[in-house]
């Protein structure tokens, strides 16, 4: 077992264990209630908590970004008030993201905030959705656009979990892997680079690696800047342009699909400024394709995509800024791009 601090509003262990039951009920010791939120479709076997002394409530919600709907909030508020929630009962969320995010936000509002667990059963919920404290469901106006910061008082990962995730889901969650390593953790890329899909897939003492380095840049990031001011910044790698794609294909591209081209669009702007070298561009495209990941968009579809540019949240005022690299390992910020660089990187990227 290990287990990664992050120190937020209050401190909580992120727990790396080959056993998230037996954690899981260490944590529900002295809880008198418990909710447990879960996706209908993913519907994990819960008998060895369903043991425990606690009353265990399991709260089954809609798969993926249905979870996190306004109605289905409202409908997991109605169960716990009709369970008879109180101030020191628990709320688990175990699955992707979507579904930590909601009892994130859940745990944050009911009674002005109930404790919580994050029990993330994807890779992207591992090392990015369950670690940051950042919790939210989404509105007619967007995705995440009602939230709360609410550290978990746990994070507990198994790789198990991932026995069962499709092979797009684990890609998309390499996405974010590879990420970390270009900003902070070069021995990640070398992991990563030493692998293929399958060959990682049936390597778990080097995809539990993969999650601990991942988790550990997360971590220190999150730790330094908790409400995100400027290191916490870093993490926005890739996310630039990826949050246009994202909104461009209404969600048909997973989030870290979405990232892996704006991954490549950020090397090819910092490549320009010759902010890395032409090896160091290259490598993003051989790492990212070696997951399955996409590196190219539509070329066509720059004229709807550069006006979202200055759409995402990490914009201030009218400027653009994308975080790019400043080498391996190492991450600037350019603010003073000109349209013509943001056109010729996308050219590059265009398909
Ligand atoms: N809070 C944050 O800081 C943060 C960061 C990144 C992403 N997110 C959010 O996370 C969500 C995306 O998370 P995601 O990529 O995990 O997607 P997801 O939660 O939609 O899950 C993807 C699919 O995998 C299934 N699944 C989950 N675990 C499984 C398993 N072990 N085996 C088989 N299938 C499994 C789910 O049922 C779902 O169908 C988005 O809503 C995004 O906004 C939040």
């Amino acid at each position: 077992m290990t287990v990664i601090s992050v120190q937020a509003e209050k401190t909580y262990p992120v727990i790396l264990s080959n056993s998230w039951s037996s954690e899981t009920l260490k944590i529900l010791t002295g809880r008198t209630r418990v909710a447990v939120i879960v996706s209908k479709d993913f519907n994990p076997d819960l008998s060895a908590i369903q043991s425990s002394d606690s009353e265990v409530h399991l709260f089954q919600v809609p798969d993926g970004e249905e979870a996190k709907s306004i109605s289905t909030l409202i409908s997991v508020w109605n169960w716990l008030g009709a369970a008879g929630f109180t101030r020191t009962d628990l709320v688990i969320g175990i699955g992707g993201g979507a579904v930590t995010d909601l009892a994130g936000f859940v745990a944050s509002s009911w009674l002005r905030g109930l404790d919580w667990v994050a029990i993330p059963t994807t890779l992207a919920g591992m090392v990015d959705a369950s670690v940051g404290g950042k919790t939210g469901v989404n509105s007619e106006y967007g995705k995440n656009l009602i939230g709360a910061f609410h550290s978990p008082s746990a994070v507990i990962i198994d790789t198990k979990w991932l026995e069962t995730l499709s092979d797009r889901d684990f890609s998309a969650g390499m996405a974010e892997v590879i990420k970390c390593g270009f900003i902070a953790d070069a021995k990640i890329l070398d992991i990563a680079g030493s692998h293929t899909l399958d060959t990682l897939r049936a390597d778990r003492k080097a995809t539990l690696e993969l999650i601990e380095r991942a988790v550990a840049v997360k971590a220190q990031l999150v730790s330094s800047d908790f409400k995100e001011s400027f290191a916490r910044e870093a993490l926005n790698y890739g996310h630039t342009l990826g949050h246009a794609i994202e909104i461009h294909s209404k969600y048909n591209l997973r989030h870290g699909e979405a990232v892996s081209i704006g991954l490549v669009y950020a090397a090819e702007l910092a490549a320009a400024r010759t902010l890395i070298s032409d090896t160091e561009l290259l490598l993003h495209r051989t790492l990212l394709t070696t997951y399955k990941l996409p590196i190219t968009f539509e070329r066509q579809a720059w004229g709807k995509l550069a006006p979202l540019l200055a759409l995402d949240k990490k914009a201030r005022g009218k400027t653009i800024r994308f975080v790019v690299l400043d080498g391996i390992g190492a991450t600037t910020r350019l603010e003073d791009l000109t349209s013509g660089e943001l056109d010729a990187a996308y050219e590059r990227i265009g398909s």
